[in-house]
C-alpha cells in the first residue's frame, strides 16, 4: 500500500501510480455493431480523470462472429477506430496509460475478415506513434 501512488516501469511502460483498472465489460454497445459510444467515453474517461494508472479496455471482440454478446464491443473494422481513438486520447489526456483486452480470435476461422488482427492493431497503434 506504501507504494500505491508511486510510479511503476516495465521496460519502456512507466505508470503514474499502482492503480490498474481491469477489463469489465459493459455491454453497451447499443448499435450492436462493436463501436465505442458516449457510455464508453465516459466510463473509461472518468477513470482516467480519477487518476487510474492503467485501464485496461474491456473485452474486444477481433471479428464481427466472434461476439460473446451482440452488446460488446469489437475492433475488426477501419471504421471502428476514431471511436476507440476517442477514448484512448481522452484517457491519456489524464496521464492513464491504455491497454485493450482482445478475444474472438480463432485462427482458422472461416470468417471473411476486412483486416487481420496484425493490420487492425498496426493500425491503431500507427495513429499514436505519429
Ligand atoms: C461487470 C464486469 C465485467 C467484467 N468484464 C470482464 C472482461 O471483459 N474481461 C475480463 O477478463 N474480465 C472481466 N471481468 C472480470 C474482472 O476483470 C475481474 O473481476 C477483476 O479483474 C477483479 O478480479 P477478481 O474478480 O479476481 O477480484 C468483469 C467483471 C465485472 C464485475
Amino acid at each position: 500500500m506504501a507504494q500505491l501512488f508511486t510510479p511503476y516501469t516495465l521496460k519502456n511502460l512507466t505508470l503514474k501510480n499502482r492503480i490498474v483498472m481491469p477489463p469489465m465489460c459493459q455491454s453497451a454497445v447499443e448499435a450492436m455493431d462493436g463501436t465505442p459510444n458516449d457510455w464508453h467515453f465516459v466510463h473509461y474517461v472518468s477513470r482516467a480523470v480519477g487518476g487510474t494508472g492503467l485501464i485496461v479496455i474491456e473485452m474486444t471482440n477481433v471479428e464481427s462472429d466472434g461476439l460473446i454478446t451482440n452488446r460488446g464491443l469489437g475492433l475488426w473494422s477501419e471504421k471502428q477506430i476514431p471511436a476507440f481513438a476517442r477514448i484512448i486520447e481522452g484517457c491519456q489526456k489524464y496521464g492513464a496509460k491504455m491497454a485493450i483486452q482482445k478475444i474472438g480470435w480463432i485462427n482458422n476461422s472461416p470468417f471473411q475478415r476486412e483486416y487481420s488482427l496484425s493490420e487492425m492493431v498496426s493500425k491503431l497503434y500507427n495513429k499514436f506513434s505519429n
